[in-house]
């Protein structure tokens, strides 16, 4: 079976002499797998989130040792729109995340960053919105979505660069019960498509879609028992 993602010996602190947020962890994600890594608060889930994204260490600075694999290719060696093309990510908070005032702009953004032609661009707005069951919100001001709303558009805009694996970073923690439906339902749909899911989460309710569960505790990762602690 393939793993698109895979971490080998990852340790990372963010400065020198600091802690070790990630320390020394050995992981393997399956094609199609839907794995959740959860974690109390400050426990690092974020900073695996950018360790496997590539944001460690492409844009943040601090001592990393081990090695990340997109495809068995090393992270560290692709820039940015490229792993952009593999792995996306989605984070917590729906504000910081949408940076336009019309749901088309937000969409086309990242394919015309990787010049993709324009009917193609437009292609991959119609299939994200309509997997999200929001075609409807195409022409939309952004400003006017919900929170939840706001979320499905963060993770259409990062569709629409056709990524194999996708990280959700507690995606669900500001959204209200219906908007948490339609995200696990989304997932369940994109592991069917055969994409690769990792979800981090601090809530254990919204964790039952997933096919594996780890929990992230002193920097390391260990088989989920039903306890965080
Ligand atoms: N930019 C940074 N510089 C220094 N330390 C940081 C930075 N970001 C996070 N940390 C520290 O790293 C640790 C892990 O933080 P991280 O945000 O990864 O945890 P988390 O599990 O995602 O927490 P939460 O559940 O609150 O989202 C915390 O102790 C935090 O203070
Ligand atoms: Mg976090």
């Amino acid at each position: 079976m393939s793993q698109p993602i895979r971490a080998k010996n990852l340790s990372f602190s963010y400065s020198k002499d600091g802690k070790k947020i990630i320390d020394n962890i050995n992981l393997q994600v399956n094609k199609g797998e839907i794995l959740a890594v959860v974690g109390l608060s400050g426990s690092g889930k974020t900073t695996l989130c950018y360790c496997l994204s590539g944001i460690i260490p492409h844009l943040y600075n601090g001592e990393l040792s081990g090695e990340v694999y997109i495809n068995d290719q090393f992270i560290k060696e692709m820039n940015m729109p490229q792993i952009a093309t593999k792995v996306g990510v989605v984070f917590q908070n729906p504000e910081t995340q949408i940076f336009f005032p019309m749901v088309e702009n937000e969409l086309a953004f990242g394919p015309e960053n990787l010049c993709i032609k324009r009917e193609q661009i437009g292609k991959r707005i119609e299939e994200a919105l309509s997997l999200l069951d929001m075609e409807d919100k195409r022409y939309d001001k952004t400003e006017h979505l919900s929170g939840g709303q706001k979320q499905l558009i963060a993770l259409a805009s990062v569709l629409t660069l056709k990524p194999e694996i996708l990280i959700f970073d507690e995606v669900m923690a500001q959204i209200d019960q219906k908007g948490k439906q339609a995200i696990k339902d989304i997932i369940i749909q994109l592991k069917k498509e055969g994409k690769t899911v990792i979800m981090v989460e601090h809530n254990l309710d919204n964790i039952e879609i997933a096919d594996r569960k780890l929990v992230l505790k002193n920097g390391g990762l260990k088989k989920f028992e039903g306890s965080l602690q």
